[in-house]
C-alpha cells in the first residue's frame, strides 16, 4: 500500500450499516485514507438491480449510509465519497465493456449465480442484474483503482474487471486501463450474526447496527447465541463457533484479558452472562462515540448531502477523464 495506490470500495445502499460492516470494511477505510488515494462509492445503481421495485428504499438508504460513513470517521477531506447514479461515465463504460464479455462468461460468475438462486430469480432473470459485474468493472476501471478491498464473495467481480482490462488494452492497443488487486481483510466481513447462524445481515435479522441505542445493543448482546452445551457456570464451554468470543476478538483491544477469558471459559467456571457483560462494555467503547457523532449528522441532512455532492463532483471529473481516453482509443472522439 502506498500513496500511489488508488483504493476504491463501494456498498449497495439498502439500509443502515451494522457492526459487521464496521469490522469488515469501514474500519479499514478509515486507515486507507491516510495512506492511499481513496474513493468510496454508494452504489445506488447496483442496489437497484435487485431493488428496482423499491427505489424509495434505496434513496433513503443513501442518507443513512452517509451518516454511517461520516460517523465512523471516513473523512471527506481525505476520501472522495460519491454517488454512483450521478457518474454518467460509468454506464457509458459499461456499454462498451458489454462487447468484450460473453454471456457464457457472465453466467459462470459464482457470486451472481449464488445471488440469483438466493433471490429466486432463476425464472425471470433481469438483464440488469445478470450484467451487474460489468457495471462494477466500470466502477473499478473508471477510477483506475489498483486496490479493491472486498469480502471474499466479491473477488469474482475483480477477476471479471481485470479480464475486461486485459481485453480492452489488447484490442484497442493501449495501456490506459489498469488492473486492480482484490484485498480481503482478515475478518473479511465474516463476523457472525448474534444468532451464530451465519454472516451478520439485515435479512437474517441478526445484526447490531451502528445506530442502535445502547439498550438495544445490550438486549441483543444478552440474547446472543453461545455454546448450547454450556448450561451451568461450572461446565466447560466452547470458544470456537461462539460468536461472543468472535466479537471480543473483533472489537476488543485487551488481548491478554481475552485470552484469559477464553481459557477460563474452556476450563469451566465462567458464566455466559459475565462474558456478555464484558463484551457489552467493549462494544460500547467502540459504538458510543460513533453513535453520538451519527446523531449529529442525522440531524443535518442538508450538510451531509452537500458533502456527498461535493465528492460526487470530484469523482465525476475523474471518471469522465477515463471515459474520454477510452473513447479516444475506440475512435469515438468526434
Ligand atoms: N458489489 C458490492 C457489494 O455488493 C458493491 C460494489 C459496487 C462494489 N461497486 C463496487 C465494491 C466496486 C467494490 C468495488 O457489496
Amino acid at each position: 500500500m502506498s500513496k500511489k495506490d488508488i483504493v476504491l470500495t463501494g456498498d449497495r445502499p439498502s439500509g443502515k450499516l451494522h457492526v459487521g460492516h464496521y469490522v469488515g470494511a469501514l474500519k479499514n477505510r478509515v486507515q486507507f485514507q491516510d495512506t492511499c488515494t481513496q474513493y468510496v462509492m454508494i452504489a445506488d445503481v447496483q442496489a437497484l438491480t435487485d431493488n428496482f421495485e423499491d427505489p424509495k428504499k434505496i434513496r433513503d438508504a443513501v442518507f443513512e449510509v452517509m451518516c454511517d460513513y461520516l460517523a465512523v470517521g471516513i473523512d471527506p477531506l481525505k476520501t472522495t465519497i460519491f454517488l454512483q447514479s450521478m457518474i454518467p461515465a460509468i454506464p457509458e463504460l459499461t456499454m462498451y465493456y458489454m462487447n468484450l464479455v460473453t454471456v457464457a462468461r457472465l453466467a459462470r460468475n459464482p457470486t451472481v449465480k449464488a445471488e440469483i438462486k438466493q433471490k429466486g430469480m432463476e425464472e425471470s432473470l433481469p438483464v440488469g442484474f445478470f450484467t451487474y459485474p460489468l457495471n462494477q468493472s466500470a466502477d473499478i476501471t473508471a477510477f483506475k483503482a489498483t486496490l479493491v478491498p472486498v469480502g471474499e464473495d466479491q473477488l469474482p467481480m475483480i477477476e471479471q474487471s481485470n479480464e475486461i482490462v486485459r481485453s480492452f488494452n489488447r484490442i484497442y492497443k493501449t495501456d490506459l486501463l489498469v488492473e486492480a488487486k482484490g484485498l480481503v481483510p482478515r475478518i473479511g466481513g465474516r463476523l457472525p450474526g448474534i444468532d451464530g447462524q451465519g454472516k451478520m445481515s439485515k435479512s437474517l435479522n441478526n445484526a447490531i447496527y451502528l445506530s442502535d441505542p445502547m439498550d438495544e445493543v445490550a438486549k441483543k448482546v444478552r440474547s446472543m447465541y453461545t455454546d448450547p452445551n454450556h448450561l451451568r457456570v461450572e461446565d466447560p464451554g466452547k470458544v470456537e463457533g461462539n460468536p461472543v468470543f468472535d466479537y471480543l476478538d473483533a472489537f476488543g483491544t485487551d488481548v491478554d484479558k481475552i485470552i484469559e477469558l477464553k481459557s477460563h471459559y474452556q476450563r469451566g467456571g465462567l458464566g455466559d452472562m459475565t462474558v456478555k457483560k464484558y463484551l457489552l462494555e467493549v462494544l460500547e467503547g467502540v459504538l458510543d462515540p460513533i453513535r453520538e457523532r451519527r446523531k449529529v449528522y442525522k440531524q443535518d441532512r442538508e450538510g451531509v448531502m452537500r458533502i456527498l455532492m461535493e465528492g460526487t463532483k470530484v469523482a465525476r471529473e475523474v471518471a469522465q477523464k477515463t471515459l474520454d481516453e477510452v473513447k479516444q482509443v475506440m475512435y469515438l472522439q468526434y
